[in-house]
């Protein structure tokens, strides 16, 4: 990373602290490390995320249904699936300060006595790698045995396989079909990292699509189109964005192709989104190993087959961080800094920022008024009437909030109020009556600067 880099880093950072996006959790503690708990605005922003993605996959679908599955299954599940034995990362120790590093990530670590230096670079020696599972072990009941050993799921989607037959069973739902799920998985990763791009627990959004295997090609560009172009639907910069093919060596276990959606992160190219094409690999081995058959049959052909699948998997927690860096910039406003953060109407924590202009002549109670009936219909709003105005929107742009309602003369007089945009920091005059509508329109309309 360029010092520049860091820098917008720390930035987004100490924003996210200060005004309660995210903080570091057990801080009072001394923290865990790479563990984040999200604030009053960013439980918001990961909420619309989760929203966004919902809507996307499930509520305006007719091929999709949802599942909300356990996060300790029963530890077969993770055998069949290869995760207790291929789940792993290449690790190896430094002999001398006995820090342990990723193997093919070597370039990318430091060392934790001397962060200037790589591994090696510090006159240490590595072991040779090993194998690491990312798993968490956890022991169900009170006895601490071997039988009794659990693993917290490391991906939703082992849920979405275990539950196929119940969801085939219980719709009338047929290939191709899909199930989606969001949920949070773990991974004990021995390089986590920047900020909560990397974390041992994060939530994902997978949705497992079950599709005939003659037309597994056609699924596959569907939604590597599909979901590439709900980033850029939610506003990220496409110049940002881009699709990269795993290669061979990359891919995953159970996987024959991937197509990573990345995008260009202060600390570079980064994995927003995989979305894996992973054949009849799952279905076939729970069957295999539970002796259940998960076939489908197709009552028009009478053909009894695996689905091949198709899966998006998405993190949510990455894409709300991506959110806030795509979104994060500082302008030079008549000389001062101003901080901003351009995000979608759609994703944003506080829709509309409603201000007295001043703490007299009834406006207050006009003020609160007009933030009640926004609020019943359904807007997220923030009532705010201490300082200056100009410091008030100023405060609204750091956090986000596209719209700004100011209640002034004009509206005790004639009903009128003043809508103030985030972006263009342009100014309407909008009748209260019309206000609601006003507010939606501009919601709908909204376009990336
Ligand atoms: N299910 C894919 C992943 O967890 O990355």
């Amino acid at each position: 990373m360029s010092s520049n880099d860091t820098a917008l880093m720390e930035k987004i950072v100490s924003l996210c602290k200060r005004r309660g996006f995210v903080f570091p959790a057990s801080e009072i503690y001394g923290g865990i490390s790479n563990t984040y708990d999200y604030g009053p605005l960013g439980v918001e922003l990961l909420r619309r995320v989760k929203n966004a993605w919902w809507n996307a996959m499930v509520l305006e679908r007719s091929d999709i249904v949802g599942l909300d599955s356990a996060i300790i299954q029963n530890p077969k599940t993770w055998e069949t699936s290869g995760h207790v034995s291929g789940f792993s990362d290449p690790m190896v120790d430094c002999k001398k300060c006995k820090a342990r590093f990723r193997a093919d990530k070597l370039d990318d670590s430091r060392c934790p006595e001397r962060s200037s230096k790589k591994p090696t670079e510090c006159g240490g020696e590595l072991t040779e790698p090993r194998a690491f599972n990312l798993m968490f072990k956890t022991n169900i009941g009170a006895a601490e045995s071997s039988s009794s050993v659990a693993y917290l799921r490391p991906e939703t989607a082992q849920g979405i396989f275990l539950n196929f037959q119940n969801v085939l069973n219980s719709t009338r739902i047929k290939p191709p079909f899909g199930i989606a799920q969001i949920g949070k998985s773990f991974r004990n990763e021995i390089t986590p990292g920047n900020f909560v791009f990397r974390t041992r627990e994060f939530e994902q959004a997978e949705m497992e699509f079950f599709v005939p295997p003659a037309e597994n090609d056609r699924w596959y560009e569907h939604w590597k189109t599909e979901r590439f172009n709900w980033y850029v639907g939610l506003g990220i910069d496409p110049a940002k964005l881009r699709q990269r093919e795993h290669d061979k060596d990359e891919l995953a276990h159970y996987s024959t192709g991937t197509n990573d959606i990345e995008y260009l992160y202060p600390f570079g190219w980064g994995e927003l989104e995989g979305v894996a094409c992973r054949t009849d690999f799952d279905l076939k081995r729970h069957s295999e190993a539970s002796g259940v058959d998960l076939r489908f049959f197709d009552p028009e052909t009478k053909e009894r087959y695996f689905p091949y699948v198709i899966e998006p998997a998405a993190g949510v927690n990455r894409a709300a961080l991506t959110l806030l860096i795509d979104a994060f910039e500082e302008q030079d406003v008549e000389g001062e800094v101003r901080t901003v953060l351009h995000f979608h109407p759609q994703v944003a924590p506080i829709t509309v920022g409603v201000f007295p202009l001043v703490k007299k002549e009834g406006m207050p109670e006009k003020a609160a008024e007009i933030e009640r009936v926004l609020r019943r219909a359904h807007f997220s709003t923030f009532y705010d009437e201490k300082a200056a105005i100009g410091r008030r929107y100023r405060r609204q742009d750091e956090i986000g909030t596209p719209f700004c309602v100011t209640i002034d003369g004009d509206t005790m007089s004639q009903d009128i109020v003043t809508v103030r945009h985030r972006d263009s920091m342009k100014q309407d005059k909008v009748a209260v009556k019309e206000l609601e509508a006003f507010l939606r329109d501009a919601i709908g309309s909204w376009k990336r600067a």
